[in-house]
Formats: structure tokens, C-alpha cells, sequence
């Protein structure tokens, strides 16, 4: 990819775009016959009767439909996992990880999946998968698509070319990507990446959308202008190509004699999109205390309990903190909501070391976190001037399903074992006689 790609602006906006002049049907969805011999199709995010404020589908124009493949084989398991577990084993313990470490052979993106968590159940449409990636080579002749869910990457290391039937993103650090449910794509590397590392959502539920902002106003959080829809590129090549699908909790593969990315034009709402994190309009206090983090939320993927997100997917972006009398980093806490954790770049305000950019951390429902001895030693003492946080990005995935970690996350060389050991050393300090 050396060509800086287009984009349309707009969160879940009816885009319309077509590579040829005249491919998209004027009027009318599915014209007896399409221009160019094209094949119409309808992808649905939504049930044909959701709310029209929740309703997505997108119509494609391409050309070959995509029923034009073999029968689905199931492929050896591989280190993606799904909801629910055969052996759930949610865990009261604080845990962290060290970043996954990349992988020596030749590994695309599909076999360089490792599920850390999971919670709810796919098949019933809730909660949500946690992975990390970390691959070394582009897909070519293999394409990929999600009946489980939709796909959430927060790259870490490396810019990701996700070449689409919509059309192409790039994405790198600092940036995010939706793919929805079903959609087929391609993950190579860009911009010269030797290798590329990062987390992946996968969200069984409701497709993520942007958070009312309630007293906040008009303005502010994620603005729906910033977020990037790919236009319409295709290509019309043969060969013998291998189309991987995660299906109830399973992969599987089909082969076609042609690329499925073969969509000429496209017109719709359900389209995968990008967002440069860097264009958050962060909201904080002015005054005093630590606001909490669902402040920082950019997307949320509602469940059917008002306020009780499926998902949030919050970020810990560049900041001023002003609070005065406050003792500014994440204050102790303990949540209903479970919390899995990871540092894209810098260094996050609550922990000294230990959390590391690509590395991760889990705190389930009501099992106690907060600053290490150290960063509460050093906050307590802290001169409170205006101070800019900048060297941070840090990101949540805060459910309200308990988080399921896999067997091979438990068992990863790369787990810290003695994460709890970072709060010992908060030592009493109570004395009756000193207020
Ligand atoms: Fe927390």
C-alpha cells in the first residue's frame, strides 16, 4: 500500500460509493439487471424490523455473489476461543500480561489469534471476546470473516491494511477499526511493517455505537465526523482462494476460484469504519476528584439493562489534570462492571511498571485495583499544579459479564504471576491522634 487511501466521513452514515461511474442502481435497490453484470446483494447488521435508529444494512454491488464458493469444512482449532468456555474459569485474582510475544515462523493474522477472555455467549448475543494478535505475514490468497460478532482492533504495534469488500483501511497505533459482523476481509501489513501486534474486541452483542453525551452537550467525546468509511475499491482476479469463517464459535474454511473482494459499488450504513483516537475531545474535571472512566468512553455497545453496557470501550488518552485537593490517579476501587485492560503507548497514570504498551490487564466484578504503592506514595505527596498528561494511551473493554480467561491465557509464559504483589507495601498509615 503506498497510495494514501480515501474515505468517507461520518459514523454509520448511508454512504454511497461505486469504482465505476453508474455501478449503483439509481432509484431502486435491485434492478432487474445490474449495470455492468453485476450482482446485487444485501448484507443486514440488524433484524429487517429493528428501530430505524438501529437499523443497518448496506447493498453491494458485485461480481460475483457470495454464495459462489464450496460447502464449509471445519479447520483445526486454532487459538481463537469463544463463549461459553467448555471449562469457564473466571477467577477472582487480579491479572496482567506482558505483551504476546511475536511470533519466529512465517504467521498471518488468522493463526496469530490468541483469545485471552471471553464472557456472555456468542450464540445468544452477548458479551464478547478479548484477543491479541501478532502476526508477521500478509494475508494473500486467505480471507476472513466473523458470523460471531464484530471485530474491534486496537493495533498496538505495526500498521494493519485491512483491504475489505468495502474497500481498504489503514490502520495504526493510536487508531482503531471496526469490521461488523460478516463482513469479509484481509489483514496484511503497511507503511513498511515488519510484523504487527494488538488487541482485538470481539462483541457478540449490539453493534458498538456512539454514547449519548447526556449534559455534555452537542459537542464532545468521539465526534461522528471523524470516524472513516473506506470507498469502494474491488478487484477482479482468479486463483484458488480460501475464505475462513468463525461460525459458532468454530472456524471454518470454503474455497472460491475468484477474490470475495469483488464489490464494485456499495451503498449503506453497515460499512466498517476507522477513528483516530487522537481526535477524542476528552472531557475531564476542572475542579476536583477523579471523574469516572466512563467519561472516557468512545464507543459502547449497549445490552438490553439501561446503562449496563455489553461493552464499553473506554480510552486513557493525553490530558491536562487540574483536579485541585485531589489525589489524581485512578482512585482504589471495586466494580460491578469487569474490566480487561491495555497500554497502546506510554505510560499509564496508575501503575508504575509492570504495564507495558501490548500488555494487559483483568479485573473482574469486585476484585479490588487501583495504584501501586509507589504511584500512591508519589500522588499523595504530589505538587498540585496543571500538569499534561501526554505520554499515555492506554484503553478498557469494561463489560458487565464477567470475563472468562482462556486456558492458554492462564497458562501463558507471558502472564505475570506475581502481578498481586504490586499492591503490597500499602501500608497503614492510620493514626488516631493526627487528623
Ligand atoms: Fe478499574
Amino acid at each position: 500500500m503506498t497510495q494514501p487511501l480515501d474515505y468517507q466521513c461520518g459514523f454509520r452514515n448511508h454512504f454511497a460509493s461505486e469504482a465505476l461511474p453508474g455501478a449503483l442502481p439509481e432509484g431502486q435497490n435491485s434492478p432487474q439487471r445490474c449495470a455492468y453484470g453485476l450482482y446485487a446483494e444485501q448484507v443486514t447488521g440488524s433484524a429487517f424490523t429493528a428501530p430505524r435508529s438501529h437499523n443497518l444494512r448496506a447493498w453491494l454491488y458485485r461480481i460475483r455473489p457470495s454464495v459462489a464458493q464450496s460447502a464449509y469444512r471445519p479447520l483445526d482449532e486454532i487459538g481463537f476461543a469463544t463463549a461459553p468456555l467448555a471449562r469457564p474459569a473466571a477467577d477472582p485474582n487480579q491479572m496482567r500480561w506482558d505483551p504476546a510475544p511475536l511470533p519466529d515462523g512465517a504467521t498471518d493474522f488468522v493463526d496469530g489469534l490468541t483469545t485471552i477472555a471471553v464472557n456472555g455467549d456468542a450464540g445468544a448475543q452477548t458479551g464478547c471476546g478479548v484477543h491479541v494478535y501478532a502476526f508477521n505475514q500478509d494475508m494473500t490468497e486467505r480471507f476472513f470473516y466473523n458470523a460471531d460478532g464484530e471485530m474491534l482492533f486496537v493495533p498496538q504495534l505495526g500498521t494493519l491494511h485491512l483491504r475489505t469488500e468495502f474497500g481498504d483501511l489503514a490502520v495504526g497505533n493510536g487508531e482503531i477499526a471496526v469490521i461488523p459482523r460478516g463482513i469479509k476481509f484481509q489483514v496484511r501489513l503497511a507503511d513498511g511493517s515488519k510484523a504487527a501486534r494488538g488487541y482485538i474486541c470481539e462483541n457478540y452483542a449490539s453493534p458498538l455505537e456512539l454514547p449519548g453525551l447526556g449534559p455534555i452537550g452537542a459537542n464532545g467525546l468521539a465526534n461522528p465526523r471523524d470516524f472513516l468509511s473506506p470507498v469502494a475499491a474491488y478487484e477482479d482476479i482468479s486463483g484458488d482462494f480460501e475464505l475462513v469463517a468463525k461460525f459458532s464459535g468454530r472456524l471454518w474454511a470454503a474455497q472460491l476460484d475468484h477474490s470475495p473482494l469483488n464489490v464494485v459499488a456499495w451503498h449503506g450504513n453497515y460499512a466498517p469504519y476507522k477513528y483516530d483516537l487522537a481526535h477524542f475531545n476528552t472531557i475531564n474535571t476542572v475542579s476536583f476528584d477523579h471523574p469516572d472512566p466512563s467519561i472516557f468512553t468512545v464507543l459502547t455497545s449497549p445490552s438490553d439493562t439501561a446503562g449496563m453496557a455489553n461493552i464499553d470501550f473506554v480510552i486513557f488518552p493525553p490530558r491536562w489534570m487540574v483536579a485541585d485537593k485531589t489525589f489524581r490517579p485512578p482512585y482504589f476501587h471495586r466494580n460491578l462492571m469487569s474490566e480487561f485492560m491495555g497500554l497502546i503507548h506510554g505510560e499509564y497514570d496508575a501503575k508504575a511498571d509492570g504495564f507495558l504498551p501490548g500488555g494487559a490487564s483483568l479485573h473482574n466484578c469486585m476484585s479490588p485495583h487501583g495504584p501501586d504503592a509507589s504511584t500512591f506514595e508519589k500522588a499523595s505527596n504530589a505538587d498540585l499544579k496543571p500538569q499534561y498528561q501526554g505520554a499515555t494511551l492506554a484503553f478498557m473493554f469494561e463489560s458487565r459479564y464477567v470475563f472468562q480467561p482462556t486456558e492458554q491465557a492462564l497458562a501463558a509464559d507471558f502472564r505475570q504471576r506475581d502481578y498481586v504483589d504490586v499492591w503490597q507495601g500499602l501500608d497503614s498509615h492510620f493514626d488516631p491522634t493526627r487528623r
